[in-house]
């Protein structure tokens, strides 16, 4: 991928418009808190780096950022879109576009994983900016084909479930459309969500602060948080929160 291959294959009408792209960088998102706090950047202005030396998961964990994958970050700047439900967006426009574009069988793990099987095939971050700018980052592993021994059992890429390698920026380009056209339409994002999990009706089990329970998943709100039932039969209704960890294994 370089600067004009990217170029020449995006095909998009809202997103994208502006692009800053690198051979490397710190974070996708860093540069794109950078670029909407210090610029006149547009909405849906895009930071895409070949590798990162810092990438960054949710809960400061590291983003293993090798070359061969994607890495990019989207500035969004029209704040009256952006609520509970802004996360959910890119997770059910990622698995759309593997399953419709790719024949890939992924679906989506509350807030906004998106899941091949019980491995994690990318990963969003979505961070404020001052209250007036919003960044949505993803790495999505596509012709990644050995993880490091810690990441073996819980992440795989697009090569590694299809047993195809992909043009980088064809792949970006495939991902924004979906995503523009989920994000600046009309669509019940709540029920395209509903459409791509396994969750509902499972028993999860989730972790924090070292404390493990069990519950039933029985829906998702209007404002995307995760309706569950204890082993009491309590309800609650739970929102995306630092440190809660929800196991693939349901
Ligand atoms: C997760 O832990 O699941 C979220 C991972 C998000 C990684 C992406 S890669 C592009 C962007 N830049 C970053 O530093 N992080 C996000």
């Amino acid at each position: 991928m370089n600067k004009k291959s990217l170029l020449s294959a995006i095909k998009t009408n809202r997103l994208a418009q502006e692009i800053h792209f690198f051979n490397e960088t710190d974070s996708t998102n860093s540069q794109a808190k950078t670029i909407a706090q210090n610029t006149q950047s547009k909405e849906g202005s895009i930071i895409i780096a070949q590798r990162q030396k810092q990438g960054r998961g949710t809960d400061g964990n590291p983003w293993h950022s090798d070359d061969g994958n994607l890495y990019f970050s989207i500035i969004f700047k029209n704040m009256e879109k952006i609520n509970t439900l802004f996360p959910l967006y890119p997770a059910v426009a990622l698995a759309q576009m593997l399953r419709e574009d790719y024949d890939i069988e992924a679906h989506v793990k509350w807030p906004n994983d998106v899941l091949i099987g019980r491995k994690k095939i990318a990963g969003i971050l979505c961070e404020g900016v001052a209250g007036k700018s919003m960044i949505m980052g993803m790495g999505i592993n596509i012709n990644q084909e050995a993880f490091p021994k810690e990441l073996q059992n819980i992440a795989t890429s697009m090569k590694k479930e299809s047993h195809h390698s992909y043009q980088i920026e064809t792949v970006l380009n495939a991902f924004l459309i979906k995503y523009e056209d989920l994000y600046y339409s009309e669509t019940d994002i709540r029920q395209e969500w509903l459409k791509h999990t396994h969750m509902i009706g499972r028993t999860i089990t989730s972790t924090q602060n070292g404390i493990e329970k069990k519950a039933q998943v029985c829906g998702m709100s209007s404002e995307g948080f995760l309706e569950i039932k204890d082993k009491d039969g309590h309800k609650e209704s739970w929102m995306a929160r630092r440190g809660l960890d929800i196991s693939t294994n349901y």
